[in-house]
């Protein structure tokens, strides 16, 4: 697989105040908007929250750009057939579990926008509360075309295929393995140096992603911030028709420019893309017995207000060590008052024998009962428990404290498992034990 190419440079940290100029001298310095600015950019500002919020939390970036993104005409409606947003009423809620095979890759000309379709959700923009979960599938480059979402930052983690992502601010590769987190209202477009792409994205209508706490770990473990790439300053400067597509209280709207709208020479701020590569994260786990709440595999979080009760939660399952003694080494059966929404980027899932394959879902509601199924389960009790290296695996999981809906599309799929409950079949009771 594709990794960063060594002729993009980054930017390294998480929360950092970066500054970044694609022309020497292009950025003005003690100042934001002179009267006139080094090489007669245009100054504008992107803010990310309140102008009054904490300093903690405050996040914006002054941009140094060739026109101002005032400069354009009105934005007309236009409609996408399979991208949903919140409220998600159209199918409803509902106890099951569910199961999704992968979606194929599309087979008329499909571009990253074009293939976002909508699987569940839950809150809605207005609420600035909940999440959507897209998967996206593509065959070829946005080329003239940029999005920008104003109900929501995108997590963005690919399944198969590198994305080339040009934003406002410069360039992220994003390979298999890696994710990505475009801030809300930032314009980008995606091209595909490797063709075909398939992979899930999670619209966050709540609070930014941020690292998590790390409470008694101490300050060294899971994600680090020196692992988190932003890009450096790249711009367009190039006429013909552009189209920008913006997401907007759930519609999306359209308006062309007779200029690429990614003409930001220069920069400076904290509110950026990044990306991660999962292979970064340090794993925490057991080295005694038993096994601890999967909140140890947090990469990043969406608080909701509510201390510790996550508005989304961003958790990966990563090639790890297994060492528990005497323990059930596979996740425990299980019923959780968040809602859980998996994925797989490559490899297996301890839990499950077959049916969760790279590409594919599955959803467990709050309280839904789940867990292994009879084969791992018998599997993991007759288990000789040396040390074992889980090798070929990553999953992920958007948990939440809000109940995905799943949207019609999701439901009326060809690719959701319709007998997912018999998984759970077979099990024999055992009670009271062999003599
Ligand atoms: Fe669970």
């Amino acid at each position: 697989m594709k990794k960063s190419s060594p002729r993009l440079s980054y930017q390294s940290g998480f929360g950092n105040t970066f500054s970044s100029e694609a022309v020497r001298g292009a950025l003005p310095v003690g100042q934001n908007s002179p009267q006139r600015t080094p090489k007669g950019l245009y100054p504008e500002v992107l803010s990310g929250t309140a102008f009054t919020a904490p300093r903690a939390e405050n996040q914006s970036t002054w941009m140094y750009r060739l026109r101002p993104s005032a400069m354009h005409a009105a934005y007309k409606k236009m409609s996408h057939p399979t991208l949903a947003s919140g409220p998600f009423d159209d199918a409803g809620a509902q106890p099951n579990r569910m199961r999704w095979d992968p979606f194929p890759l599309p087979s008329k000309a499909t571009d990253f926008l074009d293939g976002l379709a909508t699987l569940a959700g839950s809150g809605s923009p207005e609420a600035q509360a909940g999440i959507a979960v897209h998967l996206y599938r593509a065959n070829r480059s946005m080329g003239k075309r940029v999005f920008w979402n104003a109900d929501g930052e995108m997590m963005l983690v690919p399944q198969q295929g590198q994305l080339a992502i040009f934003s406002e601010l410069g360039r992220l590769e994003v390979s298999p393995g890696e994710i990505c987190v475009i801030p809300r209202g930032m314009r980008f477009k995606v091209e595909l140096p490797d063709g075909a792409a398939r992979g899930y994205a999670c619209e966050n209508y709540g609070a930014a992603f941020r690292l998590p706490e790390l409470g008694p770990i101490g300050a060294q473990g899971l994600a680090q911030t020196r692992d988190f790439l932003a890009p450096v300053a790249a711009f367009e400067d190039e006429g013909g028709k552009h189209q920008v597509v913006s997401k907007y209280l759930g519609g999306l709207f359209a308006m062309e420019l007779s200029h690429s709208p990614l003409d930001v020479v220069a920069w400076h701020g904290d509110y950026v893309p990044y990306k991660y590569d999962l292979a970064r994260f340090m794993v925490i786990n057991t080295v005694s017995f038993d096994h601890p709440d999967p909140s140890i595999f947090t990469v990043l979080t969406s608080p909701s207000g509510a201390p510790g009760v996550a508005n989304c939660d961003f958790v990966i399952f990563p090639p790890r060590w297994m060492v528990a003694e005497h323990s059930f080494r596979p996740p425990w059966f299980h019923r959780n008052v968040m809602s859980e929404l998996m994925g797989l980027v490559r490899g297996v899932y301890d839990a499950k024998a077959e049916g969760f394959t790279p590409g594919g879902v599955s959803l467990h509601n709050c309280m839904s009962a789940h867990g292994p199924d009879a084969a791992s389960f018998d599997k993991a009790t007759a288990a000789q428990l040396k040390p074992v290296k889980q090798e070929d695996t990553l999953a992920f999981m958007w948990e939440s404290r809000w109940v995905f809906k799943p949207t019609r599309f999701a439901m009326q799929a060809r690719e959701r498992q319709k007998n997912y409950d018999a998984v759970w079949n077979g099990f024999r009771k055992n009670f009271p034990g062999k003599k």
